[in-house]
């Protein structure tokens, strides 16, 4: 088992007991997810993919990653909410603070900022690059007015051959991305119809943009195939992503209704933003639902600590911990010691970060916040794609425990459709 949960400082909130008393709703939600029983039944590709995906499929990922790296080393990833942030998330994971990969993703479609927009496109202007249009829908205004910009500066560097640029991955059925592939001739991949936006890293959408940096996209595979398979064997007692799932509800039942993710390594930082659009957009709706919040510790402690410490009592702590840090180094000696650090002299630094999360943990249970840990192996691939099953498979399970439809995102609509009357978008 690579990811562990860990709740022994959850128990002066919740009790055993409690958490025994939800075993029969989990693995009824569990169920219900294999079984495609439940609410959002048409939307749970997701939970056997691992398995579904073939390996031609993954080839053919891989043989599109390398035809994109041969006409310069940028991809674009033109995408927004989950057609970007499980990239982004495995990437700032598995790669190296000062990152010598010659082969760089820049983000873009994200967003409306026109300076974005615009330094992208300064930026791109002398390099060869291509791009990788992201949209399930195929209509998402953010990434198709990105999309145009980028489509019109590959046309003006490659006049004669621009679509050999550009990869589109979307929906087969209803996309207009897809009407303008067909028309111009690009490579496309298909998300599958009953796989959502958030739930959809597993598939071309993640797996292509990792190909290209150089990933090796079967280990992320595998790792999330031996999470479906632990999903689906053990029973409750045993089972980390049946018991995450319930002690956040149990949690949130007693009135603490902000869980914070915490790390102490930088790399999961989006592995954060990910996981707040995993869980917000799916638990979010008829006024339920546990608002996700992320932060970085230690670094945040000397920011977000005082509230986290002594504020309103509403959050609970969610822990990642990387039982393997990449590298690790050793505390020096200073003969004249003013900085006093002689005592930590001989000591590793990632014990140091260790003390400081045990010490955190043991001052925020103290101060009325719980914490439990959820426990990875090592930053890999494997463990990136075990880790994001894991989530998954735990939101499907804790949305159904709050008896919401985790699938859908009606509420995503409303700023659009206001959006749409001020800019005067023609009704069709
Ligand atoms: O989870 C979802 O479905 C959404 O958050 C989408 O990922 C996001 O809105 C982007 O949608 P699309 O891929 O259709 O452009």
């Amino acid at each position: 088992m690579s990811v562990k949960y860990y709740y022994s400082n959850v128990l002066k909130y919740v009790s055993n007991e409690e958490i025994d008393s939800l075993e029969a709703k989990a693995l009824d939600a569990r169920s219900k997810l294999l079984n495609k029983t439940g609410k959002g039944n048409d939307f749970v590709g997701w939970v056997k993919w691992p398995r579904e995906i073939t390996q031609s499929e993954v080839d053919d990922i891989i043989t599109t990653a390398n035809d994109l790296r041969k006409l310069g080393n940028i991809l674009v990833v033109c995408g927004i909410g989950g057609s970007y942030l499980g990239t982004k998330a495995c990437d700032s994971m598995l790669s190296d603070y000062y990152d010598n990969n010659p082969y760089k993703l820049i983000y873009s479609g994200k967003s409306f900022s026109s300076t974005e927009m615009s330094e992208t496109l300064e930026y791109l202007k002398d390099k060869d690059f291509s791009v990788v249009c992201i949209s399930k829908s195929g209509s998402t205004t953010e990434t198709a007015i990105s999309f145009r910009f980028l489509r019109n500066l590959l046309k003006k560097k490659y006049p004669t051959d621009y679509n050999k640029h550009i990869v589109a991955i979307t929906s087969k059925e209803n996309s207009s991305l897809d009407t303008l592939s067909k028309k111009e001739g690009y490579k496309e991949f298909f998300i599958p119809d009953d796989i959502g936006g958030r739930y959809s890293v597993l598939t071309a959408v993640g797996l292509m943009p990792l190909a290209f940096r150089g990933y090796a996209i079967n280990k992320i595979l595998s790792g999330a195939k031996d999470a479906l398979d632990e999903f689906e064997k053990k029973d409750f007692s045993e089972n980390p992503m049946l018991k995450y799932a319930s002690v956040r509800i149990l949690l949130s039942a007693k009135g603490y209704s902000v869980e914070l993710l915490a790390a102490y390594e930088e790399k999961l930082r989006y592995i954060g933003e990910w996981w707040k659009q995993l869980f917000g957009e799916s638990e979010g709706k008829e006024h339920k639902g546990i608002f996700p919040a992320s932060v970085i510790y230690s670094t945040d402690l000397h920011s977000m600590g005082q509230y986290v410490q002594d504020g309103q009592r509403f959050l609970f702590e969610t822990v990642l911990n990387i039982r393997n840090p990449k590298f690790d180094i050793v505390n020096g000696f200073d003969q004249d010691d003013i900085d006093n650090l002689n005592y930590l002299f001989g000591k590793k630094l990632d014990y140091v970060n260790r003390q400081a999360m045990t010490a955190t943990a043991i001052a925020h249970v103290e101060g009325g916040v719980s914490n439990a840990i959820i426990d990875i192996e090592k930053l890999d691939e494997y463990n990136f794609g075990y880790l994001v099953y894991f989530f998954m498979a735990s939101c499907g399970v804790s949305g159904y425990l709050l008896d919401v439809n985790p699938f859908n995102q009606e509420g995503v609509e409303a700023y659009k459709k206001e959006m749409f009357k001020l800019l005067g978008k023609p009704i069709k």
